[in-house]
């Protein structure tokens, strides 16, 4: 599921039984969300952070627009499909990385897709942050067709690598990228600072990108240097059985964009 609008809240809640608890979130909620809580669809998940000292649990609080969802339902039912999982984008993705969640290690996972930045802190064996910014790779083909004066199309094949023309081309668009990819990394350094100022004590040094946005050349290292955190692209098939039917260099070529997707199928559905 990608473009709508998420809003993930942690809130402290002492423990109580889970009917109780459902009724008060609903109540509690409306606080934490910016929209008439009719509107909205929610769910949350006891993350049972208590301890033997505490009896209060975070719960983390997941809002999604009814229009917006309806809509990408509605669309499946017409073509004669039917949902049985709504998920959250940063949330699906997660999936592919249980093991590292489970073992306790700390990183960023950072989608960027057409039209937005799915950014998810990942620490002490949960999402600590999960926020989407409404950023992303088609803002990049909008201002190459702007500048150049040149269909979309066009300026769409310019920006995914297709041949220059001339110098002045070549460093229109780089710029054009360089602003792009600089404001991309000053949201991300917004979520780093946030997660830093709350857990100073325990640093994050590893991000792992995904998303069509990530393929940009040198976008990682670009990430790397101005960090200085270690940066990889994800492969959401490197430990999958692949059939001899499929072109290899085709799945390494999507691979960044199929990250959510191979993420939501790993995912587990009870009918
Ligand atoms: N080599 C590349 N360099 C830059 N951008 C690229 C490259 N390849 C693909 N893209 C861009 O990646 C985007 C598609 O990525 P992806 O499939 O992750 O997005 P999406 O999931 O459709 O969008 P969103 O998550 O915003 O809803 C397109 O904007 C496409 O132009
Ligand atoms: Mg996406």
């Amino acid at each position: 599921m990608s473009g709508y609008s998420v809003i993930v809240k942690k809130i402290n809640l002492a423990v109580m039984e889970d009917k109780e608890l459902a009724e008060h979130i609903k109540s509690e909620a409306e606080q934490y969300i910016p929209f008439d809580i009719n509107d909205v669809y929610l769910d949350y998940q006891d993350l049972k952070t208590n301890t033997e000292n505490s009896e209060f649990t975070d719960i983390m609080l997941v809002a999604a627009k009814k229009d917006v969802i309806n809509a990408y339902l509605e669309m499946l039912t017409s073509i004669g499909l039917q949902a049985v999982v709504v998920d959250v984008d940063a949330f699906a993705l997660e999936n592919s990385f249980e093991d590292q969640i489970n073992s306790g290690q700390n990183f960023i996972l950072i989608d960027i897709g057409a039209s937005k930045i799915s950014i998810n802190i990942i620490a002490h064996g949960a999402s600590i942050l999960a926020r989407d910014v409404v950023m992303g790779s088609r803002q990049i083909t909008e201002q190459i067709k702007e500048k150049l004066n040149i269909e979309a199309e066009e300026a769409e094949n310019l920006k995914i690598g297709g041949q220059k023309t001339g110098e002045e081309e070549k460093k229109a668009i780089e710029e054009i990228m360089v602003n792009n990819c600089s404001q991309w990394i000053l949201e991300i350094k917004k979520a780093i600072d946030f997660y830093a100022s709350n857990y100073p004590e325990d640093k994050i040094s590893r991000i792992i990108l995904s998303g069509g946005g990530s393929k940009i050349k040198g976008l990682d290292k670009f990430l790397n240097n101005e960090l200085n955190m270690e940066t990889e692209i994800f492969n959401p098939f490197a430990k999958a059985e692949v059939s001899a039917k499929i072109d290899r260099d085709y799945l390494a070529h999507i691979a960044p964009e199929m990250a959510i997707a191979a993420g939501l199928a790993l995912r587990p559905v009870i009918l």
